[in-house]
């Protein structure tokens, strides 16, 4: 008889403790951000959270401290990881900005909601027949933020982030890329449904800042955070 999941993934845990990210902290976000319209809806998006939650288990699994946090998503959580749920992007915010003086690197994995309803209901709003309305504003860019404040954290070697783009995709992205003043983005391609939100696979181009990339044919989410990991593990040592 083979020992339970939990028995490995603890066992896996302690073997990795001596990995190349002995010592550092990964702070990865994952998942998408749920905007409250009254007690009972709110407002979101298709993020399963399976891409970060691959590059939280990968980091561990090379020896990294891992602060993992979340919207409510149905994935376990990687044996080890520090979890911070999380629901709203003000609660992200929050949160990625409170741990910031913990990380070696930041993987901004969460597809964050650009925009919130203005008021959220205390009530469950009622149907009457009429039109409902929703006046949605802007929430605060998370990673524009970190990208601003970088210089303020001497440990913070590593932010990375990606781009979700439909069309244009390595344009839009190498306009985030340098806006938010990241060290590399992946333009994710969610062109077609085997890749992107929801499924298991993925793929797309990490652009660095200094003009280069490295396409990612389409494989599992588990095969692109062991490319991303390796890559902040060299940046970081
Ligand atoms: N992001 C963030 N805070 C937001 C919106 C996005 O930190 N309020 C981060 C995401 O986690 C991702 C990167 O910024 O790593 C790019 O997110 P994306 O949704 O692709 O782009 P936006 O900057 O929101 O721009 P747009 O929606 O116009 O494409």
């Amino acid at each position: 008889m083979s020992p339970p999941q939990e028995v490995l993934n603890q066992a896996r845990y302690l073997l990795s403790r001596n990995g190349v990210l002995k010592g550092k902290t990964i702070l990865v976000t994952a998942g998408g951000t749920r905007e409250p319209i009254d007690p009972v809806r709110f407002v979101a998006n298709r993020s399963s959270g399976k891409q970060g939650y691959a590059i939280a288990q990968e980091a561990l699994n090379q020896g990294a401290d891992v602060i993992l946090i979340s919207t409510p998503t149905v994935l376990p959580v990687p044996f080890g990881a520090e979890l911070i749920p999380v629901q709203t992007a003000a609660e992200m915010e929050k949160a990625v900005l409170s741990n910031l003086n913990r990380a070696d690197a930041l993987v901004m994995s969460a597809a964050v909601a650009d925009f919130r309803p203005t008021i959220a209901a205390e009530q469950k709003i009622k149907k009457n027949g009429e039109l409902l309305e929703l006046q949605l504003e802007p929430t605060t860019d998370i990673l524009a933020e970190v990208g601003r404040q970088r210089n303020g954290y001497a440990q913070l070697k590593v932010v990375a982030g990606f781009a979700a783009e439909s069309q244009n995709l390595i344009k839009n992205a190498q306009k985030k890329l340098s806006e938010k003043n990241l060290d590399w983005i992946f333009a994710n391609d969610i062109s077609t449904s085997q890749s992107g939100f929801e499924v298991d696979q993925n793929q797309g181009t990490i652009l660095f800042r200094d003009g280069s990339s490295r396409q990612l044919s389409l494989t599992d989410k588990t095969a692109i955070a062991e490319v991303m990991v390796s890559l902040i593990a060299d940046q970081i040592n």
